[in-house]
């Protein structure tokens, strides 16, 4: 039957390298895996009194990662770690207290980042949050891709066979592991 998959992307640019990763990582996907991309522009800026009447939007994010198998991330490094807004995201789908959205579901880490690093900085940060959330993410390959002008081409895909094929392996370890945790 048909994986769920929630993806975070962690940058809210139009043009976002991160979001076009997201979407060829899906490409490279088995059919039965489907991929929505949750909306984070529009959550309010966590605050704990919020959780005596949680907002609509936070709410609504706590009900679509509770409906999902399984979950991606798919992050910028911003200053050595993630961005913002994506954390803004986890705190308020970690709340109120006792009811974490993500706890049990599998997922993964990956980004693309302009610098050398290749958002590794950020990844590791994250990998660090999600351990607390009770999510277990996998280990290897670890994917950290550093932008090139001519990367992805008009339709989004790989210009270069060999970032496809490295993309590909960590969907392949990506679909087995999510595989290994009961729906
Ligand atoms: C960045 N960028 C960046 N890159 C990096 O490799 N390491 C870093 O620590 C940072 N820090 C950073 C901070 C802030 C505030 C911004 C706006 C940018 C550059 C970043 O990799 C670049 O903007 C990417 O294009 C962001 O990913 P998206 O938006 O294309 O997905």
């Amino acid at each position: 039957s048909t994986i769920r998959v929630a993806v975070f992307v962690g940058s809210l640019r139009k043009e976002s390298f991160n979001r076009q990763l997201a979407h060829a990582v899906e490409r490279l996907a088995p059919a039965d895996f489907q991929f929505e991309h949750v909306r984070i522009d529009h959550l309010p800026l966590y605050n704990q009194d919020l959780d005596a009447a949680y907002p609509a939007e936070c709410a609504n994010l706590k009900k679509v990662i509770e409906a999902a198998d399984a979950l991606l991330f798919v992050t910028p490094e911003y200053n050595r770690s993630m961005p913002g807004v994506l954390k803004n995201a986890i705190d308020i789908a970690s709340r109120p207290w006792g009811t974490n959205s993500f706890a049990g579901k599998p997922g993964a880490v990956i980004g693309i980042s302009v610098g050398a690093t290749g958002t590794a900085l950020a990844q590791q940060h994250l990998r660090n949050v999600l351990a607390y959330l009770d999510v277990p993410t996998l280990g290897q390959p670890e994917v950290f891709i550093q932008h090139k002008e001519g990367m992805f081409d008009a339709e989004g895909n790989f210009t270069h066979e060999s970032t496809k094929k490295f993309v590909h392996g960590f969907v392949d370890r990506y679909v087995a592991w999510v595989k290994r945790f009961p729906k």
